[in-house]
């Protein structure tokens, strides 16, 4: 047997016993979310009907590290922390000098990063004293995600699901209501958001989250809970980051790019956020690249303006690049990565010239994954299947240049239930769907009347 490694472990003690808030390490002053009636500036009291108190405080501390509960970190313990793989087979496969790593969230129980995230809100939810969760899920990874962690803090958890993915993937509907959860197909006849859409049967994330809002809003035992997009969300998936930083000093290197995939933007920020703040405070010079689907393509594509989180126009207004609200993206399968907006603080990081985006067809994202599948053996979700094809045009710049560059890849979850995808890959029938530049300057004319940002 070779000597060369090829998984990077930590123990379970090195689990973080903190998440990084890159808040306070960003340049200029944070700019504030606006409530939604008035266009004011959003406080804790406007967010307190629909998240606990803990979660709100998180959403805007100005502390660069937050303790994780001793309760969170015991469930961490079930896959945490994750594997860190040198892709040695992929490398030989590609005939590049580069280094590639990828850091596997695909060993948590629903098979993605979002249960980093799902066991914090679920535990402060419960220590709250709430007895349910509404929350929406475009792939059925954040729903399942959170039925699993509802299951284990004793909540309900009631789920729309975005009706293209209820569609595509029953199994993750059986996934979520294995441990618990009622799931909704989404436009539902339940709410007045989901009978005002009835004219996109395929549903969006967008409309799915006015739908949980409207649910969590009207009963004072529900609370609403989102996979992604908020400060709060991100913070609770830095664990990702920590980790690679650590694992990656086992390996001796140090990342020359770090590449992920962005639907609302989280294992991004989790995996990117604590190398980010490196580079800030010491002006190391680490490149992030951020990799979204041509057919949603929010980074690449979309304008900088106050916009709601949701389709109805319930949530507050963020700072973000923004498609338009009602903006609905074509059925993709990567349908965690079918989102209007992304979250506002890697928005800024963009903005800011620190992470630059690309996006990616649905064809060449899955010609990537199968690549991948072939020889690192494990198959990728469709969403970090974009992060892959930007993976492949990293070590290929490498080879050009002739230069040992180490790339660091997020391998957010696995695609096991996502075949349907595949099969249609396999078998030349996955459509290439066009992103409809009309329709978005159409969404991009009903944008609320907000102050423009400096
Ligand atoms: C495996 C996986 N990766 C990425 C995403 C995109 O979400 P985010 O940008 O918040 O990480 C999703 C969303 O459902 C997902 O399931």
């Amino acid at each position: 047997m070779s000597e060369e490694n090829v998984k990077y472990l930590l123990p379970e003690s090195d689990i973080p016993t903190h998440w990084v808030n890159l808040l306070p390490d960003l340049p200029g002053d944070p700019i504030p979310p606006l409530h939604p009636g008035t266009l004011q500036p959003a406080g804790p009291d406007d967010l307190a009907p629909l998240f606990p108190m803990a979660l709100i405080l998180q959403e805007v501390s100005p502390e660069p590290e937050i303790e994780i509960p001793e309760p969170v970190r015991e469930v961490y313990k079930l896959w945490r922390p994750s594997p860190l793989f040198r892709a040695r087979r992929l490398e030989r496969e590609l005939d590049t000098p580069a280094h590639i790593y990828y850091k596997y969230e695909g060993v948590s129980p629903a098979g993605s990063h979002k249960p980093n995230t799902a066991v914090a809100q679920a535990y402060e939810n419960a220590q709250a004293g709430i007895k349910r969760l509404a929350t929406e899920t475009g792939a059925g990874q954040w729903g399942s995600a959170l039925a699993f962690a509802c299951s284990l803090f004793g909540l309900e958890c009631e789920v729309f699901m975005v009706g293209s993915s209820y569609d595509q993937k029953p199994y993750r509907r059986s996934m979520m209501e294995t441990w618990g959860a009622t799931v909704h197909r989404s436009p539902s006849e339940l709410t007045d958001s989901g009978r005002a859409n009835e004219e996109h049967p395929t549903g969006s994330l967008g409309i799915a989250i006015s739908e949980a809002v409207e649910v969590a809003a009207s009963r004072d035992d529900t609370n609403y809970s989102l996979g992604s997009v908020l400060n709060h969300v991100c913070l609770h998936q830095t664990v990702i980051g920590q980790e690679a930083i650590a694992q990656m000093a086992m390996a001796g290197e140090q990342p020359d790019v770090v590449i992920g995939c962005v639907g609302g933007g989280s294992n991004f920020a989790g995996l990117t956020f604590p190398f980010i703040r490196d580079v800030l405070r010491s002006g190391a010079k680490t490149r992030f690249l951020a990799a979204e689907p041509a057919a949603c393509p929010t980074l690449t594509r979309g304008v900088y303006r106050y916009d709601f989180g949701d389709t109805a126009g319930l949530t507050p207004l963020m700072p973000m690049y923004t498609l338009g609200h009602d903006f609905v993206p074509p059925p993709v399968h990567a349908g965690g990565l079918r989102y209007h907006g992304d979250a506002p603080m890697l928005c800024g990081l963009v903005r800011g010239g620190v992470v630059e985006a690309r996006a990616y067809g649905q064809n060449e994202t899955f010609e990537a994954a199968v690549r991948f599948a072939r020889s690192e053996g494990i198959i990728p979700g469709p969403e970090p299947a974009h992060a892959i094809r930007a993976v492949l045009e990293e070590a290929d710049a490498a080879k050009q240049a002739g230069e040992e560059r180490v790339i660091l890849l997020g391998l957010s979850g696995h695609g096991h239930f996502d075949l349907a995808a595949y099969d249609a890959f396999l078998a030349g029938r996955l459509e290439d769907p066009e992103f409809s530049a009309e329709d978005m300057e159409a969404a991009l004319g009903r944008l609320p009347e907000a102050p423009a940002i400096a």
